[in-house]
């Protein structure tokens, strides 16, 4: 086997890959602390949505989809990762623990999924009337299970236009909301900026794209026109896709993680599939109607995120923050002990 790695060279390749993971509003509430033989992650709570996610919940959600992308590139390295997800009570914001006590070369499918780790994006807007394809949908459910979340697919045609009536819903209540609105401008930068967060206009249709059931996006553009224009004008017939609910039985900051790692481990399989994802947090973000759809639509359990998957050809830019600037290091256990370290 070749020369080991350090823990410090480890921790950069580990870093560079999570980094690119799906965050709320592309927040990218997350720090790395790097100790002697571990990772530290830390959720960065400046970055919460204070009127989006006062809980946080969509906040720890983010770190789970980085630490599943953290783990995925040890895997990338033949490291066998251990995580201890939220380990210290005293430190409800040190999400994980992460170390690589053992090796073993990376499987196929791992590799796989790690070489979709740059290349996935959200979409937003409709698909193309393509089915997906055989046996996607059944690797996505049994995937997401294997982080205690559950994918339930919202197949009946009465629950999918209930589904999608919460989702119009939230976003006409959101658009009419000024905290929220006055934070959701934070996050989405003027094309052309130099923003490396928030959600650029590179990423999202400059016009809605109906489908039936219609299940609106965030307005990212508030009214500038920005986003990406029509791939063509066609009037082809656009779907909406297969629309599902990523649950968990409970409630707590150890399922909300669990949730965000799930998701992540869906968001790549789909896209090693060649399939793509958009993503509707807009009534989860409201607890009375979060509350309705968990006891009307998911069996009590509670919901996280509503999807949408389909076949697409996806054009989107997104943007990340330099690795460098998310990392520093520690001489201890990767605690949040240590100033900036840069370089
Ligand atoms: C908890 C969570 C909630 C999200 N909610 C939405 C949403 O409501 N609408 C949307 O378009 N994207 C949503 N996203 C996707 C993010 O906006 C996206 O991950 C981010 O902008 C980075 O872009 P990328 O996923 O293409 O890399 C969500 C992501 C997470 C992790």
């Amino acid at each position: 086997m070749s020369t080991p790695m350090t823990a410090e060279q480890i921790a950069r390749h580990v870093v560079a890959e999570a980094v690119w993971a799906p965050s709320v509003n592309n927040t990218q509430p997350w720090r790395f602390v790097v100790g002697r033989d571990q990772v530290g992650l830390h959720a960065d709570t400046e970055r919460r949505l204070e009127a989006a996610d006062p809980d946080g919940r969509e906040m720890m959600i983010s770190c789970g989809a980085a630490l599943f992308t953290a783990r995925l590139a040890l895997r990338s390295l033949g490291y066998i990762p251990q995580a201890q997800v939220l380990p210290d009570p005293g430190d409800p914001t040190l999400v994980a623990r992460l170390s690589w006590p053992g090796r073993a070369a990376a499987t196929e499918f791992e590799r796989r999924l790690f070489s979709q780790v740059r290349r996935r994006r959200t979409h937003r807007g409709a698909f193309d009337p393509e089915p997906l394809p055989q046996g996607l949908l059944a690797a996505l459910r049994g995937e997401a299970a294997k982080d205690g979340a559950a994918l339930r697919i919202v197949a009946d045609d009465g629950r999918r236009a209930a589904l999608a009536a919460a989702v119009q819903s939230a976003e006409r209540a959101q658009e009419l909301d000024s905290s929220r609105v006055r934070e959701l401008t934070r996050w989405t930068p003027a094309p052309g900026s130099a923003c490396a967060d928030g959600v650029p206009a590179t990423s999202y249709p400059a016009r809605p794209e109906r489908t039936d059931p219609y299940f609106p996006g965030r307005d990212f553009a508030r009214g500038h026109g920005w986003g990406l224009p029509p791939l063509s004008t066609a009037l082809a017939s656009r779907a909406t896709g297969v629309v599902g609910l990523l649950t968990t039985a409970a409630d707590e900051s150890a399922d909300w993680v669990n949730a965000g790692q799930a998701l992540q481990r869906v968001l790549l399989i789909a896209t090693a599939y060649g399939a793509a994802v958009a993503l509707h947090s807009q009534p989860l973000e409201l607890a009375w109607l979060r509350e309705v759809i968990r006891t009307e639509l998911s069996d009590a359990a509670y919901p996280h995120l509503v999807l949408r998957i389909g076949m697409v050809t996806q054009v989107a830019v997104s943007v990340r923050r330099e690795p460098a600037d998310v990392l520093s290091f520690s001489s201890g256990d990767g605690g949040d002990h240590a100033g900036p370290g840069r370089g």
